[in-house]
């Protein structure tokens, strides 16, 4: 029977920056047959519209910086169901994620990272609070690894790639999306100059709805530590959050 590794020591979860598109698209190449691997154009495009959808698995690495373990990456679409157009088109705005693929490198498989990557990216994206699904293809042999995650299969999927049936994937984000646009936040007048003044006069303080990226614009990833990089303020359930300067 096979022993059980533990996670790499370290462990950490960050966005995959520019610079690291290269290394990640050795790791895809080694990973995927060449007719599934995307290629480097494509992850380019991904990393450049898409950034934060694109995850990697990390370990600090012994001579500074850090070494890429895995990584998933995505991009957003107003289609319900994956076509081969919207597999490679990023929808700015849209409220459905099509996942494309989730990668390990072959010497730290069967450690539980891909899980680990998989889980965060989840929690991701369900405390960014604008995304309804999440759709991926997978092969028939991988369904049991992505059902222990939430995933239900479409069936068949439309797509016929790399000249083998898929199956469609489907995870349903457990937020309310709030897409109306006709209901701005608000807050009780003199409120937010209160606050302002309080702390600090010079500080601007701004509702969460105001960043592009919602939560995941005013936090950042340290290490295996989520941060905040300002001050936040939960006034009610309906105001959201006012950020009120750096943290
Ligand atoms: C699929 C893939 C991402 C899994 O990565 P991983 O880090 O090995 O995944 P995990 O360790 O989280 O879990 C994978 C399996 O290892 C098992 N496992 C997890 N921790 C384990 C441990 N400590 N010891 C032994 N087995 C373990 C899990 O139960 C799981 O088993 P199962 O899928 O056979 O049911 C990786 O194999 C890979 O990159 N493959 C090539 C690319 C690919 O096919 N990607 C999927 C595209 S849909």
């Amino acid at each position: 029977m096979e022993s059980a590794a533990a996670l790499p020591e370290g462990l950490f979860f960050d966005l995959i920056s520019a610079k690291e598109v290269d290394t990640v698209y050795e790791l895809e190449a080694k990973s995927f047959p060449p007719e599934e691997a995307a290629t480097i154009e494509k992850l380019r495009y991904r990393q450049e519209n898409a950034p934060e959808l694109f995850l990697g698995a990390f370990v600090p690495h012994t001579g500074g910086g850090r070494a890429l373990l895995g990584y998933v990456n995505g991009v957003l679409s107003s289609e319900a169901t994956l076509t081969s157009e919207s597999m490679s088109t990023h929808v700015l705005g849209a409220h459905t994620v099509l996942i494309h693929g989730v990668c390990v490198a072959s010497d730290s498989r069967r450690r539980g990272i891909a899980s680990a990557l998989l889980a965060e990216y989840q929690r991701r994206l369900e405390a960014a609070g604008s995304y309804e699904r999440a759709l991926l293809i997978a092969h028939e042999d991988k369904l049991g690894f992505y059902e222990r995650f939430g995933f239900k299969s479409r069936g068949l999927s439309n797509i016929s790639f790399a000249g083998v049936t898929w199956l469609e994937l489907e995870w349903t984000v457990p937020v309310e999306v709030d897409r109306s646009g006709s209901a701005p936040h608000t807050i009780l007048p003199g409120l937010l100059e209160s606050l302002q003044g309080r702390s600090n006069p010079q500080l601007q303080g701004q509702l969460l709805s105001a960043f592009t990226n919602g939560i995941l614009d005013v936090s950042e990833t340290e290490g295996d530590r989520t941060i905040n990089r300002y001050d936040l303020l939960c006034v009610n359930d309906v105001v959201g959050v006012l950020s009120l300067g750096e943290g």
